[in-house]
């Protein structure tokens, strides 16, 4: 069954739990389909993880486009989300209407997702009257990393927390159907979740969301550059992969491969004819 915003709603009304990926291509997302996802995140961790930049500030919308329409073509049922990136959405209302609506458009996203909290929800109203669904994103939000000076767990203090609250507060009223809550403490998140109408995603805020997101690099050991304390890793692929290629590596130099079984025939007589 396709996952909605309704059906999502519906999750956090039924007290069932939301889990979400991210997936940047057709393969991955197909993958995380068949194992039977709510949502997908087309992140722009894309910028992190695919494309080896060291922060998200670089990825643009034309980029988004291309891995979302290809994550849609490769996922059935699950929710598609769209990251907008750094700068496609903070300029004015009417940019951020007609960015988000090519994310829908060329990138066949189901809906988008924009950090920030009160300052950007004129944007999410505007969106929501246009017919496209948005998820928030609060606590450590990447683009902001230069703002904040550095990766840190947010809404410590009572002000920072309280700021949290009322920026969940102002996201739903702005129409939010959702909002990812990163790297905050988690008995903040497990508060936000009871004063918001709308299902919390979290990353690195605990088990008191109603969801739970992570970058797929990083839970399944692919991704070494940095790992963040709220990161399982549940599968060893990033080994297995590496011994995967110095196992192809050493037979092709040392001409096991390929053998016969992975090669092509021509009759004798046709080959005869040849020489
Ligand atoms: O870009 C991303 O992958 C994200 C998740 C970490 C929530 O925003």
């Amino acid at each position: 069954m396709k996952n909605t915003v309704a059906t999502f709603a519906q999750a956090k009304a039924e007290g069932r739990k939301l889990a979400m990926l991210t997936a940047y291509d057709y393969s991955t997302a197909k993958l995380e389909d068949e194992a039977g996802i709510d949502g997908i995140l087309i992140g722009d961790s894309l910028g992190n993880v695919v494309l080896g930049y060291e922060d998200t500030l670089s990825v643009t919308v034309e980029d988004m486009i291309h891995h979302s329409a290809a994550v849609a073509r490769g996922a059935k049922n699950a929710l598609i989300v769209c990251d907008m990136p750094f700068l496609s959405y903070e300029v004015s209302v009417p940019d951020a209407v007609r960015n988000a609506g090519r994310l829908l458009k060329e990138g066949r996203a189901n809906c988008v997702k924009l950090e920030g909290g009160e300052e950007v929800c004129p944007q999410v109203a505007a969106m929501v009257a246009a017919g496209i669904p948005v998820m928030g994103h609060l606590g450590l939000t990447p683009q902001s990393i230069n703002a904040f000076g550095g990766f840190k767990v947010q809404g410590k203090s009572e002000a920072a927390a309280r700021k949290l609250i009322s920026d969940a507060k102002a996201l739903e009223a702005a129409g939010a159907f959702a909002i990812v809550l990163e790297a905050v403490p988690a008995k903040l998140a497990a508060l936000v979740t009871k004063e918001v109408g709308v299902p919390t995603i979290g990353i690195g805020a605990g088990a008191g969301c109603d969801g739970q997101i992570l970058v797929y690099q990083d839970m399944l050991g692919m991704f070494s550059d940095f790992c963040p304390k709220f990161v399982k890793r549940f599968a060893n692929v990033g080994e297995a992969m590496r011994d995967g290629f110095a196992s192809y590596i050493n037979e092709v130099r040392e001409g096991s491969f390929p053998s016969a079984e992975h090669t092509f025939k021509i009759d004798d007589e046709v080959l005869e004819k040849l020489y």
